[in-house]
């Protein structure tokens, strides 16, 4: 199969980013590759929203930059912070001209709430479920154009480069992609390539993100030798609901303690105080790592995240699927604390792009949470990671314009790219097998390179990986290739890089916390 540009990832970034490319040149071929349908991703599990600057009277640009480069625990690239919260208000604009609907106020004004982290109100929403009502809006939009066409169910295998090729022009040539349904591997060639596969967080056992939520871009990227950075700087949200539902770790969003929630433990004691002057409204490492030493220092599950204090016709309209699902397991969010926990939530590092969002590798690109920009820093400011998503895809569409004029490779080359070689294993891979696997890497990478860090876990952590990499490959060069295969073998290489990315990290920063760098004293009980 050939194809201009090839989008691997159908969240907000590869949807925004297709978009945009088809409004500048509607004769440019898109495919779209999606790993379940088009719908599930990261994207519809944001709840809280989109930070920009739309209240002048009060906000400025000034503002969000600061927010967000003290938040970032002061390492993020100044002139990435500065572009995209200035370009931001226009690519929101533009969201809103695709269809996305941001909750208004009676005189029709835009309801802006607060999160941690921001000194203003600035993040526009919808409800509670924000992130899905714009990968409605921006599906709908998909759907009526010609040149983009998208296929479901399939996932990233690996990036074609000169590997493949036998040549040296350092370059991307495509990707080949399973099909989760006949599990055949096909072959695409593309002038450009962009990654948009999203987070790493099924590396933990609790995590806000979904199923699919593998890093799959990354473990390609890294197969391809492409830069990446900062992939130790995992962020935890602070509340997550607890236990899982259905299965999964559901989010309590940062909205609720931007509209007043407090945090307690099972005492019923408020203990943010104790941690950061902003209390509930901290970033998110500070919050996240007080929840985590409480838990720890008093033995405890969950802490409570009590909102009873908010109105109630108030808390109904405005977190109407956080009141749904407290309720399906027994809490009434409206009369009680709401159990949370911290949970695997964002990863502030990935493929490093520049602010274009092309990567270290010509004719690949990678934008969203799998890329690094460095907007971010050591710590994302709340509700900037749709912001960022939007920002570079409008940026890297401009640029593929430029870059596939200038790409010299004859349509003979890319329809001459040999075929995925691994059809020939025939053994059936054990499904359990991989799952075991799985379910082993996400214990160790909990235990060892979770919120708290030692240099100690850490390296076992790095040792028991180089033996889950064995069997990993192992498992991959004696089966036939299936979709969840794939899966393993990119988190286990991302977890590879993790650890020793983390490992030669020798200052805390952000979410990055190792207790051999602490600085204070560290609770005896988040010691080991
Ligand atoms: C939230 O609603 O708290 C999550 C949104 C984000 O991660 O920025």
């Amino acid at each position: 199969m050939n194809t201009d540009v090839l989008v691997i990832g159908t969240g907000i970034s590869g949807l925004s980013y297709a978009i945009k490319l088809s409004m500048l040149s509607p004769k440019i071929k898109i495919t779209l590759i999606c790993k379940e349908d088009l719908m599930e991703g990261n994207t519809r599990y944001a709840q809280g929203g989109i930070a920009a600057v739309y209240n002048f009277e009060k906000d400025s640009f000034e503002k969000h930059i600061e927010d967000t480069y003290i938040a970032g625990d002061r390492q993020g690239d100044l002139n990435v912070i500065d572009f995209v919260v200035k370009e931001g208000t226009e690519r929101v604009n533009e969201l809103m001209e695709w269809g996305a609907a941001f909750d208004t106020k009676e005189t029709k004004e835009i309801d802006l709430a607060k999160e941690g982290g921001h000194s203003e109100k600035r993040i526009l929403h919808h409800k509670d479920h924000s992130g899905s009502e714009i990968q409605r809006a921006l599906i709908d939009k998909i759907k009526a154009i010609d040149n983009i066409r998208y296929l479901e169910n399939h996932i990233l295998v690996d990036l074609i480069t000169d590997h493949h090729t036998k040549t040296t022009h350092k370059r991307c040539y495509g990707a080949y992609i399973i099909s989760t349904i006949d599990r055949q591997v096909i072959t695409i060639a593309s002038k450009l390539t962009v990654l948009t596969t999203g987070g790493v967080g099924q590396l933990y056992e609790f995590t806000t993100n979904p199923r699919v939520a593998t890093g799959d871009g990354l473990g390609a990227a890294y197969r391809a030798k492409v830069k990446i950075k900062n992939l130790p700087y995992i962020q935890f949200h602070p509340t997550a609901l607890h236990p899982k539902v259905n299965g999964e770790t559901f989010l309590i969003t940062e909205a609720l303690r931007g509209s007043g929630g407090i945090l307690k433990n099972q005492s019923g004691e408020r203990f943010m105080h104790q941690y950061d002057k902003r209390e509930e409204l901290a970033p998110r490492d500070i919050v996240s790592r007080a929840i985590s030493e409480e838990l720890l220092s008093r033995k405890e599950s969950h802490v409570l995240l009590d909102a009873t204090q908010i109105d109630e016709e108030v808390f109904s309209s405005h977190f109407p699927m956080i009141k749904k699902t407290c309720r399906s397991i027994g809490i009434d969010p409206l009369n009680e604390g709401i159990p949370v926990i911290p949970a695997a939530h964002y990863s502030c590092g990935g493929i490093e792009v520049d602010p274009n969002g092309e990567s270290s590798l010509q004719g690949l690109f990678a934008v969203g949470e799998c890329s690094h920009t460095g907007l971010h820093g050591a710590n994302r400011l709340a509700s900037n990671s749709l912001l960022e998503a939007i920002v570079y895809a409008h940026r890297a569409a401009l640029y593929s314009i430029e870059c596939i004029q200038s790409i010299k490779l004859s349509d003979t080359f890319y329809s001459n790219i040999p075929n995925w070689d691994g059809q020939e294993y025939s053994s059936n891979l054990k499904v359990n097998k991989t799952q075991k696997l799985f379910t082993k890497l996400q214990q160790l990478m909990s235990s060892n390179a979770g919120i708290f860090k030692t240099n100690k876990g850490l390296k076992e952590a790095s040792k028991e990986l180089n033996s889950l990499y064995t069997e990993t490959l192992d498992l991959y060069q004696k089966n036939k290739l299936t979709p969840q295969l794939c899966e393993l073998r990119n988190m286990v290489s991302v977890a590879y890089l993790l650890i020793n990315q983390a490992l030669q990290i020798k200052e805390n920063k952000g979410v990055f916390y190792n207790n051999d760098y602490a600085k204070k004293s560290i609770p005896k009980a988040v010691q080991s």
